[in-house]
């Protein structure tokens, strides 16, 4: 019995083989028309799993979109019931406003991200703002820069997830990111740099680094002067164990131990501790 479907196995093996030899000659005949069409096929489906990838991934969302709540945990939360509930808010002022159902939250998802304080959730702004100024970084600016594209990516995913058919415009075959790879591809390999591991990793969104001016964390100018080598580590990889004057625990992602590498940490530290005590 387990002898013959091990034949049948084997011929069907074969004639797989033998289908593939016969159809390869032709897809070999026009392979250039073939990858282009590929390239910039990105369908709504396609787009709205770009943007889930993006969204956890190279967009970090996910570093402070979480259960930890210390911004509105946007996979949790109803957008088709809450965002229109924003967008009557006489505190709101943005492009969203003249528009209607899945097109208006699709304009406020989109805009949260290029202009993030057109309309800043209560008990979310930059202290001493009074909610004028979000905390979140602009999402097409550096560290984070996500391209247009990647940027209606999330939005589609985001749509999709609140139930409604996604409104943004489809890439055009030039704009079309590769399909694979492109969400996850920074996160391969180590960073060779303290720059590019704060980067990846997502510390400028929330520390005063590169210039990000963000203040969801401390500054960590001056930190060698308060913590040794042993505590800033500490500090990274298990940040509630110890919680820093003025700031509230489980904000930071306690999950940079599993991501990094004792080479990127140790650029990290290095870096930090090299910091100008007064920039
Ligand atoms: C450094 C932390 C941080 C990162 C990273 C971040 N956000 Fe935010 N985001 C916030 C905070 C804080 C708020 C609430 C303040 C506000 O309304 O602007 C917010 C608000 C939003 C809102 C409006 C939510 C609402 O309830 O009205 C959307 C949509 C949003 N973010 C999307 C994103 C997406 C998509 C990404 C990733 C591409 C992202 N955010 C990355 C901190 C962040
Ligand atoms: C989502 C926001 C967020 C991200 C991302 C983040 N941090 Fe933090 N970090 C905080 C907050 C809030 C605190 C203060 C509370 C605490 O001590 O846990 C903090 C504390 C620290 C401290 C201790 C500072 C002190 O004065 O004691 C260090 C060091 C630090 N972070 C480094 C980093 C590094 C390095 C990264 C990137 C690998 C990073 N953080 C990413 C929010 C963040």
């Amino acid at each position: 019995m387990t002898f013959v479907r091990v034949m049948g196995f084997s011929l069907l093996i074969l004639l797989v083989y033998t289908g593939f030899a016969n159809i390869l000659p032709q897809v070999q005949g026009d392979p250039p028309k073939e990858e282009e069409i590929d390239a910039g096929s990105l369908d709504m489906a396609g787009m709205v799993s770009l943007g889930q990838q993006l969204f956890s991934g190279k967009g970090t969302c996910t570093l402070c979109h979480n259960k930890r709540l210390r911004a509105p945990d946007l996979l949790a939360l109803d957008l088709a019931k809450s965002f229109p509930q924003r967008l009557a808010d006489p505190r709101y002022t943005g492009i969203a406003k003249s528009k209607e159902g899945a097109q208006a939250i699709g304009e406020y998802i989109h805009e949260s991200m290029l202009d993030p304080s057109k309309y800043v959730v209560a008990g979310f702004g930059k202290k001493g703002s009074g909610d004028t100024i979000s905390q979140m970084p602009k999402i097409n600016l550096p560290p984070i820069s996500l391209s247009p594209v990647e940027i209606n990516a999330i939005t589609a995913f985001l749509q999709d997830r609140a139930g409604l058919t996604p409104t943004i415009a489809l890439p055009s075959a030039s704009e079309a990111p590769a399909p694979s790879n492109d969400a996850g591809e920074e996160e391969e390999g180590p960073s060779t740099t303290a720059v590019a591991a704060l980067e990846k990793f997502g510390c400028s969104s929330c520390h005063d680094l590169e210039g990000s001016e963000a203040d969801i964390g401390p500054k960590l100018n001056g930190i060698s002067k308060k913590l040794d080598d042993a505590k800033i580590t500490e500090a990274i990889i298990k940040p509630n164990a110890e919680i820093a004057e003025g700031f509230e625990a489980d904000t930071m992602p306690d999950d940079f131990g599993e991501q990094m590498r004792v080479s990127e940490l140790n650029l990290i530290i290095d870096y930090l501790k090299n910091l100008p005590e007064n920039p």
